[in-house]
């Protein structure tokens, strides 16, 4: 009997994980003073950045009557409700005013709150942290702190390019991981004459070993068909350039790869905005090739490319889904999503029994495939 899963039995409730850090929007997008609508795990935020610059992210449901705090005014500290005018500090969400209270009336101003969360800027991106309790704040308490900073890119020098990009994809988060950790599409959705076609596949052996929260593919040498490493060979040896994958939940890969003192490495997620869609955001950072003029280009234009592809084939794949098809996950090229759906439901159990993770990888384990 082969061994068969079918990734779609996930409690409908599993699909979007809650206590982590989450990318909204492109930092280059959001300007002071102003604001701006965004969804995370089907949560209307209303984000912005005060007049020093710093972000914040609020509900964008006012906790008085509903309206959208995005049609609101603010001033570059306060927020102003649209309706009646209630106005928030947009860092915390706490009331500052209600101007139809008489003076006689003491209702506790500072005690009301609109959902807020924590906000950060990190490596181009204003991250938002989603917390298990459902909304923070929206009432009468203020929001739950994230226990830990937003993630970083992994930098190795001080100077550094970086770029992102970014596609929306009309399936759920599941899909779009999966499909970001997938290694056998490759020669069939990224193929290009340029690039690689069908005729390059060779067989690939890689190790893969248990981190916290996911897994990695072991520094290794990167495979003859991979785009930074062609890139790479003009810098270093062929065997001094080693390449480490993780992925870890929520949604997080990151690929690392090293020749000598350069470096080019990328963070990539795949956040859900709705149970039925998502957006890959790639952001990567590299000292190689700084100073010479388009290679930066060029290899954004490479990613684009893929990530183009990438969206293009989820896309069609989501007209399929439609009609609910038995799925299924092979040994072993699909062995990185069953890690993913077993991961995901043992940091489920966890939080639900309080124990610790029970990872889902005993240890190491080496992977085989045709790619
Ligand atoms: S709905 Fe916002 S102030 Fe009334
Ligand atoms: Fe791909």
């Amino acid at each position: 009997m082969p061994d068969l899963d079918l990734p779609q039995r996930q409690a409908p409730d599993a699909l979007m994980l809650t206590g982590f850090w989450y990318r909204a929007l492109p930092a280059d997008r959001v300007h002071r003073n102003e604001l701006y609508k965004a969804t995370l795990l089907e949560i209307p935020l209303v984000i912005g950045r005060d007049r020093l610059g710093q972000p914040f992210a609020l509900r964008d449901a006012c906790p008085h009557r509903g309206m959208p705090l995005n049609c609101g005014r603010f001033d570059g500290e306060n927020l102003e409700c649209g309706y009646h005018g209630w106005q928030f500090d947009v860092h915390n969400g706490q009331c500052q005013l209600i101007p139809s209270l008489t003076a006689d009336q003491n209702l506790k101003v500072d005690r009301i709150y609109a959902g807020s969360y924590s906000c950060e800027e990190q490596d181009s991106f204003i991250w938002v942290f989603i917390p298990d309790q459902g909304t923070p704040g929206a009432g009468f308490a203020p929001r739950t702190e994230a226990s830990e900073p937003a993630p970083q890119i992994e930098k190795f020098s001080g100077k550094y390019r970086s770029a992102y990009l970014q596609a929306e994809m009309p399936v759920s988060i599941d899909h779009g991981i999966i499909g970001l950790m997938d290694p056998a599409h490759g020669p069939f959705v990224h193929q290009a004459w340029w690039w690689r076609t069908q005729h390059s596949m060779h067989e690939k052996k890689k190790n893969f070993e248990p981190i916290p929260n996911g897994f990695r593919m072991s520094a290794h040498t990167p495979s003859s068909n991979s785009a930074p490493y062609k890139l790479l060979r003009l810098y270093a040896d062929a065997d001094a350039i080693t390449t480490t994958i993780d992925f870890v939940l929520p949604n997080i890969r990151t690929e690392t790869i090293r020749a000598g003192k350069y470096w080019f490495s990328s963070l990539t997620t795949v956040t859900p905005i709705t149970r039925s869609h998502c957006r890959i955001d790639v952001v990567a950072a590299w000292n190689l090739f700084r100073w010479v003029p388009f290679v930066p280009e060029l290899l954004k234009f490479v990613f684009a490319k893929f990530v183009e592809q990438d969206r293009r084939t989820m896309e069609l794949q989501a007209e399929g889904l439609k009609h609910n098809p038995h799925l299924m996950l092979i040994d072993d090229a699909d062995r990185p999503a069953k890690w993913y759906f077993q991961l995901k439901a043992a940091h489920l159990e966890a939080k639900r029994t309080g124990a610790e993770m029970k990872h889902p990888m005993a240890g190491a384990v080496t992977l085989k495939w045709r790619s």
